[in-house]
This record gives C-alpha cells, structure tokens and sequence, in this order.
C-alpha cells in the first residue's frame, strides 16, 4: 500500500475531508493515487466479512453476549453465591455454550478472551461447541475504560495497543467477529471531545479487525444513567452515530462487513416517565434510518440494563415493519438473568438453566420476527437490570 494513500493524523478531518471530494470526486482520474484513497477496502478477507457479517444477521436469530471480564463474569456468579474462580466461570459457560439447540435462536456469540481458549470438561474447545451449532464465535477485544483527561469526567476505551497481533491470534483461534464498546454519558455531556475520541477508537479498531479477518461489531453504547427525557437521548444518538460513521468512512471501512450495536433510544433511567416500545421504537428507528446507512447488514442491540421482557418488547416492536437492515439482539444481562437464577450454581440444575437461555433466545427470535408476545412471562423477567456505572 502506498504511504501517499494514507490519511495524515495531524490533518484536521475537516481539511482533509475537503481536499478528498473536492480534489479527488472532481477532477482526479480514475486509478489516480488520489482517486485511490477513497476506495473502501478491508484488504483480502473482505468476501468472508460479508459473509460472516450475513450469517449472524440471519433471520430470527441474534448474538448471545457472554464476554464479561473475569471480574464482571464474577459478579454474576456472586448473584447466586458463587466465588469467582476459573473453574465456576468455566461451568457456567459451558452451560450456556452447549445447550442443544441454540443456534436455531442464536447466530453469534461473543467471548472474553479466556472462553476463547477454553474447553468443556469433557475436553471439547468452546469454538467447537458454537460451531456444530452454526454458531459464529466472537471475542471483545477492548481493554476497557478509562478517565478521559481534558472530559468532563468522561471516558474512553482503550485496546488499540498490539490490536492488529491480538485480532490475527483470536482469528487463528477460530473467532470471526470482535467486540469494541465505548460509551457516552449524557449527564456528563457528552463533550465533544468524547463523542469524538469514542468514534475515532471505534472506527481504528473496525478497520484494524476487517484487515485481520474479523467483523468488527461497532458499539458506542449510550448509557442509560440520568434523568435526561427520551427527546435528550435521540439529541445525543443522532450526534453519536453521525460521528461514528464519518469516521469509520475515514477510515475506509467496508460497512458490509461491520454490525453496529446500538442502546436503544430511551429516557434516562431516572427519568420521571417510562416511554411505551412503540414509541421507543420509533425514536430509535427513526434516527437510525438518518444515520446509518442500508448498506451495514445488521443492527444488534444491547440491553443496557433493561429487564428481559421489557428489551424483548421494544425488538419486537422495532420489527413490525419491514427495516433496512436486520434488526435484532445481542444481549448480555437480557438473556443471562433468568439463567443464573434457574441454574444457581448447581449441577443438578444445569438443565434448567439451559432451558432459561433457550427460552429467553427464542423470545428475542420472536421479536426478531415481530412476533414476540410477553403472556405468561414470569416476574423475574420483568425485573430491570439496570446498575449505575456498570462496568465489563
Ligand atoms: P448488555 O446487554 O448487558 O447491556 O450487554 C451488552 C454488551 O455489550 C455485552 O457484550
């Protein structure tokens, strides 16, 4: 690759953007070095992106998040009186990962880096496991977040560091996709700073994964901490999404082969009014239709701390008319609940905990469809989840 195609990271965007569609669009030839710079690329692995990137957004099915840190995987053990050791986040993964049928609901799922290399008691690898169910596995590759200096106490994400060894290591190791999240505060903001430094880290890591094999799953989570109305959220998601797309274009990233993992467009969790699905739909769909483009195959959604059944209605309600992309899930909290609590950590209940999570992945199918119905739902699914200043 020629050093003169390359964006110069001292140039302000803004000069650089001019000078690349006035001067290229214009007036340079077809096959110029400056024609060049525009072409999206995503180096030899660009036809199995797109590949990969369909098979997970695959009608009536989504992602199952499973890549807590070792620290955040212990605090979901804590919940029913597990100690956090290698041995119990081991069992309780491969409860979820080998339960009969899953991918019939599930197309993806993403694992922390020691799942990765991973293997059931009876010797069989995790990545094993998800594929003879046509499951495409994942890894977050995120380092996680820091203080931003110079913020409004705001921060950012780090992981670029050595990305482009790890991301060639995961792939050799059976991962197809990557996880990056970042997220904005409202009540803190967000600075422009932050919105800024959150877009540009998310749009080095897409292109960093696309250039090693993996579809990189683009997440600038907004939190749902605040009082802040739905009109608030909508404000902060359209700048948010805006930001992120320039960038990941400046980057020359290939959208086909990225999935974006939005929060929903929501009020605050303080705030003093809940909003209905349908109208949290249609803020969401409506600012998602302005800023990301058909061209990205699916929108998987977090749950950001909302109880299951609330983050299976308001999918379900996003899905009742035809979108431009898939519309679907992956979720952490949202599918884990009721597991943990059916599972409790012992043996003898391992089935049931495998019929929670089949239950849970096949309501959010459902709502993948738009045919999701919340009767006979029980009361722990109706529990919200959300914690201030979650952390993974
Ligand atoms: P939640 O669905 O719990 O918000 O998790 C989202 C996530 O980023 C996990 O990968």
């Amino acid at each position: 690759m020629a050093c003169s195609n390359l964006v110069k990271l001292n140039a302000t965007s803004s000069s650089w953007i001019g000078q690349q569609s006035f001067g290229q669009r214009s007036a340079a030839p077809l096959g110029s070095p400056a024609r060049r710079v525009s072409v999206v690329r995503a180096g030899s692995y660009a036809d199995e992106l797109v590949q990969t990137a369909k098979s997970i957004a695959s009608p009536g099915r989504g992602i199952l998040a499973i890549d807590e840190s070792s620290a955040t995987c212990g605090k979901r053990l804590a919940s029913i009186g597990l100690d956090n050791t290698e041995t119990n986040r081991q069992a309780y993964r491969q409860l979820l990962l080998t339960t009969p049928g899953l991918g019939e609901y599930i197309s993806g799922s993403i694992l922390f880096e020691e799942t990765l290399y991973q293997s059931t008691t009876d010797g069989k690898k995790f990545v094993d496991c998800l594929r003879d169910e046509n499951i495409v596995p994942g890894i977050k590759v995120d380092k996680g977040l820091v203080p931003l200096p110079g913020s409004n106490n705001e921060s950012w994400c780090q992981g670029l560091d050595g990305l482009a060894s790890r991301s060639a290591e995961y792939y050799s190791q059976g991962a197809r996709f990557a996880k990056w999240r970042t997220v904005v505060s409202i009540p803190c903001g967000p600075s422009a700073l932050a919105v800024k430094e959150a877009a540009w880290g998310l749009a080095r890591y897409a292109a960093i994964s696309q250039d090693n094999g993996l579809v990189p799953i683009v997440e600038p989570e907004i939190l749902l901490d605040g009082d802040h109305s739905i009109e608030r959220t909508r404000e902060v998601a359209e700048l948010v999404w805006a930001e992120v797309f320039h960038y990941l274009a400046e980057n020359n990233v290939l959208y086909e082969g990225i999935l974006l993992k939005p929060s929903m467009v929501t009020p605050g969790a303080d705030h003093k009014e809940k909003a209905s699905p349908e109208t949290i739909a249609q803020y969401t769909l409506t600012v998602l239709k302005r800023r990301v483009p058909p061209a990205v195959p699916g929108i998987m959604f977090l749950s950001g701390g909302q109880s299951e059944m609330e983050a299976t209605l308001n999918l379900n309600a996003m899905n009742q008319s035809p979108n431009p992309w898939h519309v679907s899930f992956s979720y952490a909290r949202a599918l884990q609940n009721s597991v943990l609590k059916a599972w409790q950590g012992r043996p003898e209940k391992a089935e049931a905990g495998q019929k929670a999570l089949l239950a849970r992945a096949k309501a959010n199918s459902m709502a993948q469809l738009g045919r999701y119905s919340a009767e006979g739902e029980s009361d722990d699914a109706k529990k919200g989840m959300f914690v201030k200043g979650y952390t993974y």
